[in-house]
């Protein structure tokens, strides 16, 4: 299966996720939603699964949700978070649509993720946070990183739509491409900034735009997984 098509996952196939797994349980509840592009089943999946593996509990804030299913697989993946906002200037209609199914296939979520159709600028961050953003285009991926970097929440994000123009290449363009070292920058400012940084990839066949920054904020160390 192409994991990168941008086509709707829908009931038809069904057949492709028959296993045991939850990703195979997740995969069915977003085929019968009927909504998803394919390709975000697997960046929310792999992005989750990876965030996980360092970040446990925590509020969930996924900035720039666009259906929030990153937030939903973060909430499936540790239930010892309390719930998650869902944010996005514009909430697509269908993400109702995806929550339902979710919902009926896992009645503890009900209630869990609250949609907010709000400017990421406008909602308040704690320290206790866990934040997280998919494909954030351009800018909108520093800014989330200030943001939480201002209140001191851990963070994870998976850049995309790098502007070679506007953004910050830290100098090192002679010896990297253009968004590597926008990445690499991203990366190098949060270590002055008080936060231990992870740099991961999700697997390249399902978005070119694979690079997943991480940073654990040093007081938040005793709580993170190693
Ligand atoms: C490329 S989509 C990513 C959606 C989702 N995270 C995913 O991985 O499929 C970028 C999203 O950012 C949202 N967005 C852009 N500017 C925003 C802002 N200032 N505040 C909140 N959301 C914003 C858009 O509405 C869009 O849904």
């Amino acid at each position: 299966m192409d994991r990168s098509s941008r086509n709707r996952l829908t009931e038809k196939l069904l057949p492709q996720f028959a296993g045991e797994t939850l990703f195979n349980a997740l995969a069915r509840a977003v085929c019968r939603a009927g909504c998803l592009p394919r390709k975000e089943l697997y960046e929310a999946w792999e992005v989750a699964r990876r965030v996980r593996r360092r970040f446990r509990g925590r509020r969930v804030v996924d900035l720039a949700c666009g259906h929030g299913l990153l937030a939903q697989a973060l909430l499936l993946l540790d239930d010892s978070s309390p719930d998650a906002w869902a944010v996005d200037q514009r909430i697509p209609k269908s993400a109702t649509t995806l929550e339902a199914s979710l919902n009926e296939a896992w009645p503890r979520l009900r209630g869990r993720v609250h949609h907010v159709e709000a400017d990421l600028r406008d909602v308040p961050l704690f320290r206790d946070d866990l934040i997280v953003s998919a494909h954030a285009c351009g800018g909108l991926t520093d800014l989330i990183l200030e943001r939480a970097v201002e209140v001191g929440a851990c963070v994870a994000v998976l850049p995309c739509c790098h502007d070679l123009q506007s953004s910050d290449l830290g100098g090192l363009e002679g010896w990297l491409d253009g968004p590597l070292a926008i990445d690499a920058t991203r990366a190098a400012r949060l270590r002055p900034r008080g936060y231990r940084v992870i740099t991961q990839v999700i697997p390249g066949d399902i978005t070119p735009k694979n690079r997943l920054l991480m940073g654990a904020p040093e007081a938040a160390q005793a709580s993170l997984l190693p």
